[in-house]
């Protein structure tokens, strides 16, 4: 059965390996075999939004919802991160930094089931294409909201410093226009 406090007890086991990122990729790979178990204990969404189940100073352990449509502009973290989704699809586009601003360098489609790792020089934009939402289980090997990184404006890829407070008023802006029944504009 799937259990939060088991799951961030074998996360810090990894964090010991010569290589966690990849030792905590096989543990969400288990976790994510059951997407339906991992739904009934962290619960079926019903509003976007960052739930903290673990943080400290050397690992995060996130539950992100991501609601119908909603997009998050490209941002780096400067860790490893291992995603892992439960419910929906998530949508990376992958970007290096060009010339001025940024360079388009990959995509990719997660799908319930998956679970990938980003390394710490990862710059990706994230979107949930589907009309439903989308449940993920982002783990990052340190402290995701303190460690100082940077987002890019999505329309002139400007970059400036991350803002956890920008991320969630997008959160706020998604479940609002989930409230008034259109969920898709971006
Ligand atoms: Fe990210």
């Amino acid at each position: 059965m799937f259990d939060i406090d088991e799951l961030v007890a074998s996360c810090r086991e990894a964090l010991k390996e010569r290589n966690p990122e990849l030792a905590v990729k096989e543990i969400m790979e288990r976790t994510m075999s059951n997407p339906a178990q991992v739904e009934s204990v962290l619960g079926t969404p019903t509003l976007g939004g960052i739930v903290t189940l673990h943080h400290s100073r050397d690992l995060t352990v996130l539950k992100v919802i991501w609601a119908p449509g909603m997009s998050i502009y490209p941002h780096d973290h400067r860790m490893w991160a291992v995603i892992g989704i439960y419910g929906g699809r998530e949508d990376n586009t992958f970007y290096r930094r060009g010339e001025e601003g940024l360079t388009q360098v990959g995509f990719k489609e997660l799908e319930t089931k998956d679970a990938v790792v980003l390394g710490g020089e990862v710059i990706h934009a994230v979107t949930n294409p589907k009309q439903g939402f989308t449940g993920a289980i982002h783990i990052y090997g340190g402290d995701f909201f303190n460690e100082p990184r940077s987002e890019w404006d999505p329309v002139t890829f400007e970059e400036r410093p991350y803002d956890i407070e920008n991320v969630m008023r997008q959160y706020a802006m998604a479940n609002e226009r989930l409230s008034k029944g259109h969920p898709a504009s971006n």
